[in-house]
């Protein structure tokens, strides 16, 4: 028996990369530890998609190196994005780092534990097609892979160079593993690829929507993340008219400007994402739509951020994830003239922050004395049990002794906040 201990940073395809790990590694008998103190291995699974990221994961690996030396036949292996973007150079920085695994190999974890030591970050196709098990953290809603990747090089980023080329799995193989999801008690799927909408396995993406439609007993489908140049009319109809599919889609949209989303190579005007969230309303009254924006990109001049905050004072998000401009290793735009101060990008992105605030704030009031569908996935911090409604906002529940993880309740909305929502079972 061995002992692991795993750190996750990043996005959301990141933690469920992490639970794949945990899941191979389990099969191969190890068990997970909360102290790094107690471990054998120690893995880190990193995240490069901005610049400060980076530097955080880096100043943590160093405070590591102690550990090695309590422990000399201590492992340390970086995973992710930024194993993928360092390689052999980040065992020259840190000869205390023993793996160095790139997320295109999560399958090849526990082969690769089993040498000395060892960079893997070879492109790997074969991911599509191995269905790696995993061991989830909750046990309502469930993350799926359904496509690794991504073809889009946006300029500004850095994913098509540390996950490589799209590549999808099987649509038999979704499908088969969430009805096994099923059985075991789970109510809501997330398909997640880096840009779903161009699934390509032997189905499109609305046929895949409605193939896990039917799964029997599944109550919830969700999906990230969307890219608006391949969302049509077909998938908002496919969203319309399969009811397990929840009420919301994460947009990015980056830019309001439409000379800035051609530099970004976004593939989309302005005009045309309009025309996106105008079909999505029509079809999905009650939809709620989020995205992503990037503040100061190289060039960026004051109209075009005005353009930005126009849009958002137009659409009305009901949430935005929204960052400053960072550069990365490889990208198109980090070679662009016009990189912009760090004053700039920090005083727009505020601006963007707080004007969404606003927005937010005036869309959740809306929802006072409105009796949401909320799936319960366990308590907080607080003691209050938890969950989303279909339009993914979180509803904290008061005095509902009694409840389980994986109900479906109604709640009355009693007070709503910013970021979430207060109420009582109805
Ligand atoms: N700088 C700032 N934000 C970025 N993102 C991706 N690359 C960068 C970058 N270089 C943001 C985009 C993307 C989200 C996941 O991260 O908004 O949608
Ligand atoms: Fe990055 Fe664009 Fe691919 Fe998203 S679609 S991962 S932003 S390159």
């Amino acid at each position: 028996m061995k002992r692991v201990y795993l750190e996750t940073w990043g996005c959301q395809m990141n933690f469920h990369d992490s639970e794949r790990v945990l899941g191979l590694l389990r099969q191969k008998g190890y068990v997970r530890v909360d102290d790094p103190r107690e471990a054998d291995v120690i893995l880190f699974n990193t995240c490069s998609i901005r610049e400060k990221a980076e530097h955080k994961f880096l100043s943590r690996l160093g405070r590591t190196k102690g550990l090695k030396k309590r422990n000399p036949s201590l492992k340390i292996a970086v995973l992710g994005c930024i194993a993928q973007q360092s390689g052999e150079k980040l065992k020259e920085k840190a000869p205390y780092v023993d793996y160095v695994i790139g997320p295109q190999n999560i399958n090849r974890v526990g082969e690769a534990l089993e040498l000395e030591e060892g960079v893997l970050t070879d492109d790997n196709p074969e991911i599509a097609l191995s269905d790696i098990p995993a061991y989830r953290e909750s046990t309502v809603s469930a993350w799926v892979n359904i496509m690794y990747g991504c073809n889009n090089f946006c300029s500004y980023c850095i994913v098509p160079y540390t996950r490589g080329r799209e590549r999808s799995r099987p649509a038999e193989n979704i499908v088969r593993e969430i009805e096994e999801l099923v059985k075991n008690g789970y109510k809501e799927v997330t398909l997640l690829g880096q840009n779903v909408n161009s699934y390509s396995g032997n189905v499109t993406f609305p046929e895949l929507l409605r193939m896990v439609n039917k799964i029997e007993g599944l109550e919830r489908i969700r999906f990230v993340t969307s890219h608006p140049k391949d969302l049509g009319p077909e998938l908002v109809q496919a969203m319309a008219e399969c009811e397990k599919v929840c009420e919301h889609i994460h947009l990015p949209l980056q830019s309001g400007s439409d000379r800035i989303l051609k530099l970004m190579n976004r593939k989309y005007t302005m005009e045309q994402y309009y025309e996106k969230i105008r079909m999505l309303r029509d079809a999905i009254p009650a939809i709620a739509i989020t995205t992503d924006i990037i503040a100061g990109f190289p060039t960026e001049r004051d109209e075009d951020h005005q353009a930005t905050i126009e849009a958002l004072k137009e659409i009305e998000f009901d949430g935005i994830f929204a960052f400053k401009y960072s550069k990365r290793p490889y990208t198109r735009a980090s070679k662009m003239d016009g990189q912009l101060p760090e004053e700039v990008k920090a005083e727009r992105l505020n601006q963007i922050l707080r004007l969404q605030d606003e927005i937010t704030e005036r869309k959740n009031k809306l929802l006072k004395n409105t009796v949401q569908e909320v799936l319960v996935e366990g308590k907080n911090d607080s003691g209050q049990y938890t969950g989303r409604t279909r339009t993914n906002k979180i509803v904290n529940i008061n005095k509902a002794d009694g409840l389980t993880a994986g109900q479906i309740v109604k709640v009355l909305i009693t007070e709503p906040h910013r970021h979430s929502l207060e109420g009582r079972l109805t």
